[in-house]
């Protein structure tokens, strides 16, 4: 017999649809792969040379298979039509009014596409949801496609949530831990995940392919992401400790690690977790518990996040009190600005609470990123949920496309994000061109510091008291060297 599928259609264009719809076109070369978006801009920009998303070796892959068994297209009929598998994967932002504004997933995007699939499909299909999801969405998805179904029409809905991380997208595609599907616990049910099992069987072992019910599916995702988030709240929780103490949270880290049971990856301290997926997953397990009647639940996963933002205005005041307490009118360069390095992606980056706190001290700022669009900066920081006074943020920030420019006549270098260009810089050249007492603020301990104060900076980071006589925190007197 031929392939069980021919056609797969994916709604949503973006960080989750567009790499994963392309790896999968690229092991699955009898399969045709459309995805499709209400974006014309979008779709137009994945049909270009320059792709709408930054992600190492994407670029080879679309290159290799557009045109071929990969198609981006707006025409979301045609493509909902004829494929047997559709992926949803679009946007599930916290909802920013309404019940459950500010934690709840806004299921909009979602509902959307499957009245659009409801309203087209004149075939059988399998419906696979793909976009991080509140526990029992798949259900809402149901309901919709049943509501509105027409003759020897049959719906089987699973899900499939996504662990890629983004910088490593390509890689966590090709080479996942586990690939998870959720679905019904009937014979339909599991025919639909065989047939989705097929797909990802093209590349990936058996024994890492996991099914379990939707719901178990569905939670998974969010848990995952909430420990994960966890993980970092707790190191960082704990740097705050070593900072007050002398004690050094890489060594921590690398101390707690060895343990089997905790394992030493992503321990790493830092001035807080930011990306799209970490708060929007905590906030949304801390809304369903609540609607679940498990306050001590809630308040448990609550505290991840709040952990999270004391980390990011504990940075800030730290820079401002070296700063001899006062930040007015003094110029800061800012060094990277998305959330992790090797993306361009800013969406929750601690930068903006990092920038938002030092703007609202009166200080300039001088932004450098390698691959955030100055547009992307200047809307994150001129947003209303960072400014009430965007025009005065505007005049107090520039954007520079080189580092070394970045820096002239500034009284401190804020590392944001862990580019790896960042350790290989010319501190020297760097140091020459700043205003001194040149300070350093390292909020992701990924440069040498003691070569830096080899240099002449005063260097401040976090998890660590730096003990240097002369070179140390000064509050309120300003010591040279
Ligand atoms: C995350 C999950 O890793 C991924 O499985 C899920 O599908 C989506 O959410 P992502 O947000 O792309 O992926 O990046 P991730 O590498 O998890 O980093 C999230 C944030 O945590 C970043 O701001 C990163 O800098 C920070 N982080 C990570 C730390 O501060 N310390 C660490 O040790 C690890
Ligand atoms: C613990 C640490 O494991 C050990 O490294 C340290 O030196 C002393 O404290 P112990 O208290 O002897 O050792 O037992 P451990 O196996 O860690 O279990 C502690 C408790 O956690 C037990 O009640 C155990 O039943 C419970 N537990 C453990 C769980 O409920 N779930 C688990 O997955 C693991
Ligand atoms: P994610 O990180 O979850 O992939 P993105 O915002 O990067 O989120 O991508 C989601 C994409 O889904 C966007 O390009 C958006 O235009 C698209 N989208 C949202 N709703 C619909 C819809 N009803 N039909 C088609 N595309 C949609």
């Amino acid at each position: 017999p031929g392939p069980p599928i021919s056609k797969i259609c994916c709604i949503g264009a973006g960080y989750v649809g567009g790499p994963t719809m392309s790896v999968i076109a690229l092991k699955c070369p009898e399969v045709q792969v459309t995805i499709v978006d209400v974006s014309k801009e979008r779709i137009s920009q994945w049909n270009s040379d320059k792709l709408p998303i930054y992600e190492p070796g994407l670029e080879e892959i679309v290159k290799k298979c557009r045109g071929k068994n990969l198609f981006f297209s707006t025409d979301a009929k045609k493509a909902i039509q004829e494929a047997e598998i559709i992926f949803i994967s679009v946007n599930t932002p916290t909802k920013t009014s309404g019940n459950g504004k500010g934690r709840a997933a806004d299921l909009k995007h979602v509902e959307g596409c499957a009245r659009l699939i409801a309203g087209i499909a004149t075939s059988c299909k399998i419906v696979v949801e793909k976009s991080t999801v509140p526990v029992k969405a798949a259900e809402s998805i149901m309901q919709v496609l049943k509501a509105n179904n027409k003759q020897g029409v049959r719906y089987s809905i699973l899900s499939n949530p996504e662990f890629l991380a983004e910088g490593t997208a390509i890689e966590n595609l090709i080479n996942p831990d586990r690939v998870l599907i959720g679905g019904e616990e009937t014979p339909e049910g599991q025919k639909a995940i065989e047939t989705l099992c097929w797909i990802y069987n093209k590349w990936i072992p058996k024994e890492k392919i996991l099914t379990t019910n939707t719901w178990s599916s569905e939670l998974s995702k969010l848990a995952a992401n909430a420990m994960l988030a966890q993980r970092i709240s707790s190191i960082n929780s704990l740097s705050a400790v070593c900072e007050a103490t002398g004690a050094d949270v890489s060594e921590v880290g690398r101390a707690i690690g060895l343990d089997s049971r905790i394992g030493s990856k992503f321990l790493q301290a830092s001035v807080g977790f930011g990306g799209s997926c970490f708060q929007k997953d905590l906030l949304n397990l801390v809304y369903i518990c609540e609607k679940l009647n498990l306050p001590e639940v809630a308040q448990y996963w609550q505290k991840v996040i709040d952990m999270n933002e004391y980390q990011k205005t504990r940075f800030s005041q730290k820079i401002i009190e070296c700063l001899f307490n006062t930040v007015s009118e003094k110029r800061l360069t800012i060094f990277g600005f998305a959330f992790k390095k090797n993306t361009g992606d800013t969406r929750e980056t601690p930068a903006i609470t990092v920038c938002k706190n030092l703007l609202d001290e009166g200080a300039k700022l001088n932004i450098y990123d390698p691959k955030v669009e100055k547009s992307q900066i200047i809307a994150d920081l001129t947003s209303t949920r960072v400014t009430d006074n965007p025009e005065e943020v505007k005049k107090s920030i520039e954007i520079f496309t080189d580092p070394y420019d970045a820096v002239v006549g500034t009284h401190a270098i804020v590392i944001c994000t862990e580019w790896d260009e960042f350790i290989e810089m010319d501190y020297d050249r760097i140091y020459k061109l700043m205003i001194k007492p040149a300070y350093l603020f390292d909020g992701r301990k990924i440069v040498n510091h003691e070569e830096l104060q080899n240099v002449g900076f005063h260097v401040i980071t976090i998890g660590k008291k730096l003990n240097r006589p002369g070179l140390m925190r000064s509050v309120g007197s300003i010591s040279q060297q």
